[in-house]
């Protein structure tokens, strides 16, 4: 079952907007070194941006049945939707929550995060390499044991 990887809302706008805080790498390019790192690592992975939340919403019930774990950006979501927060709930399945800014070094308000609650993970601050740590992360939980 593939990996979903799920960005909220604004972050197609990656590498256009606030370069100093977001970085110049866009989500296309994010998409092809995790496509890459999945390959490597013999998983797949299912990748998607949404600005709408009930779109979010959808996919994480859709990785509940056919997806084996969440990496998620919920972008300003993440600080503001128990809708979101739910979903992942039902979801049970492994969940590593991204941000790629450091949000406790940022405005109060993006200190919070509703969707760390559900996550086994939490990565902020490692720009877009924060998506591969979540991969390198989750390739290993995922392994059978033994
Ligand atoms: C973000 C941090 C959020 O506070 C913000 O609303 C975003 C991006 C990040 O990746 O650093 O849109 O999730």
């Amino acid at each position: 079952k593939p990996i979903f990887v799920l960005n909220g809302p604004n972050l197609n706008l990656l590498g256009i907007r606030k370069p100093d805080i977001y970085g110049h790498t866009t989500l296309a390019d994010i998409q092809a070194t995790l496509r890459a790192q999945a390959a490597e690592l013999g998983l797949s992975i299912e990748f998607m941006q949404s600005n709408h939340e009930g779109t979010l919403i959808d996919e994480i019930q859709r990785a509940r049945t056919e997806g084996s774990a969440i990496i998620i950006n919920p972008a300003a979501y993440t600080h503001t939707s128990v809708a979101i927060h739910d979903a992942l709930e039902a979801a049970e399945l492994p969940i590593v929550e991204v941000h790629l800014s450091n949000v406790h070094r940022r405005e109060s308000f993006r200190h919070h995060s509703y969707v760390s609650l559900q996550a086994s993970a939490v990565i902020a601050g490692a720009g877009a390499q924060g998506y591969e740590l979540a991969l390198s992360y989750l390739a290993r939980q995922l392994q059978p044991a033994g």
